[in-house]
């Protein structure tokens, strides 16, 4: 027997401030917009005509700061949360939030306690997890809800709806468990082409078709990630689960659909500024080298911070309403920029990394498209030492 699950050690919030950490003055930061998160959940709402939202949080709300961002949302409504970790599901309850929090990664049986006595809803999908829920639950006095999760052609957890068949009412008959969700995932519905998700959508409907026959009757079903809920209405089910349009950005193939606004900035200010003339090397590597008399402008933030690498000599960044190039290498704690011919241009100016500014603006799909990844990958990568900077909604 495993000794009980500790999440000791894990970080809730190391990274927001304001109530939930000490200030920070740090000129590096990743500003929160409260207002943007309001309006893309307004058209997440607008999209599902009364249907609940889960709103996913996990990963720190994708790099916005979870439990900001988790209060913010319940005020909205939100029925309920979805988290990867058990800890991220704790963390979220040690910061008050009420509302259900389903761990939608995998989860151990020694994790079962926790999750009963931190009022964590489970995905289950193996029988050893869902009697150690049941034994949890016991002990605890109570019925616990799980969520049943069907591999439809994601080729991760879950099971095959053939197996779920029988999986479902077998555990509908241990002691203190509720099967209260069943819930699938897609693997492309991001595709201008619905045909696999289509097949994933009839794998899923015939189950509960046969449920429903057993007479097992399951409230919350749910398939729809943010490119359902933007143009797959066969998806919406009971319950949808959105993530990157809340924090505003579009995943589909055929971009346009989503009326969003993105919720985070990445800003920090011009550390050092030098003049150097024709010819001189910077960063490391010497990749690149001033062609002219130059400015050249350092910036406090690296890849340590996830700038990421892949910027050198690519990345742009924004100062005085200007776009200007990555100089050299991203290096781990500061980064070169080339401010040549920025008027007025000086040491403390604001520098928008990913923002917008006057008239320019660059999102974290524009830095996913120069480093060969998506913008989920951009945002949850901002690290820990990066303070998140919540602005309130005012009035
Ligand atoms: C199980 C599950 N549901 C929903 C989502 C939300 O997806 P999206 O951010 O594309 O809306 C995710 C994110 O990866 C997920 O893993």
């Amino acid at each position: 027997m495993r000794a009980p699950y500790t999440d000791r050690g894990y970080a809730c919030s190391p990274i927001v401030s304001g109530a939930d950490s000490p200030a920070t003055d740090r000129p590096t930061k990743a500003v929160i917009d409260l207002h943007a998160l309001t309006h893309n959940y307004a058209e997440v709402t607008r999209r599902i005509s009364g249907r609940k939202v889960l709103a996913v949080v996990k990963a720190q709300a994708y790099g916005h700061g979870a439990i900001p961002v988790a209060r913010h949302l319940a005020g909205l409504g939100a029925h309920m949360f979805g988290v990867a970790l058990v800890e991220e599901g704790r963390c979220l309850r040690d910061a008050g939030i009420t509302a259900p929090i389903l761990v939608m990664g995998p989860v151990f049986p020694e994790q079962a306690e926790v999750m009963v006595t931190s009022d964590l809803t489970a995905l289950v999908y193996t029988l050893p997890v869902a009697k150690a829920l049941s034994d949890a639950a016991g002990n605890a006095g109570r019925t616990v809800p799980v969520h049943v999760k069907i591999d439809t052609g994601m080729g991760r957890i879950g099971l095959t709806p053939e197996a779920a068949a029988e999986f479902v009412p077998a555990i509908s008959t241990l002691p203190g468990l509720f099967v209260e969700g069943l819930m699938t995932h897609f693997s492309d519905a991001d595709l201008r082409d619905k045909k696999f998700a289509a097949l994933q959508m009839d794998r899923f409907e015939s189950l509960m078709g046969s449920l429903d026959a057993k007479g097992i009757t399951i409230p919350l079903r749910h398939a729809a990630n943010s490119a359902a809920v933007l143009e797959y209405d066969r998806a919406l089910l009971t319950m949808v689960r959105p993530g990157l349009m809340l924090y505003g950005y579009d995943p589909l193939e055929n971009r346009g659909a989503a009326n969003v606004r993105p919720v985070l900035s990445l800003v920090t200010r011009i550390a050092s500024l030098k003049k150097v003339p024709a010819g001189v090397p910077i960063s490391y590597g010497r990749t690149f080298v001033t062609e002219r008399e130059s400015l050249i402008a350092t910036i406090p933030i690296g890849y340590a911070d996830g700038y990421s690498r892949g910027l050198s000599n690519r990345g742009e960044a924004i100062v005085r309403e200007k776009r200007v190039p990555v100089a050299g290498r991203v290096c781990m704690d500061m980064t070169m920029l080339d401010v040549t011919g920025i008027p007025g241009v000086a040491a403390g100016d604001e520098v928008m990394l990913i923002g917008s500014s006057g008239n320019e603006r660059i999102t974290a799909d524009d830095i996913a498209a120069k480093t060969g990844t998506i913008a989920y990958e951009v945002l949850c990568g901002i690290s820990g030492r990066v303070p998140r900077i919540v602005k309130q909604v005012q009035g």
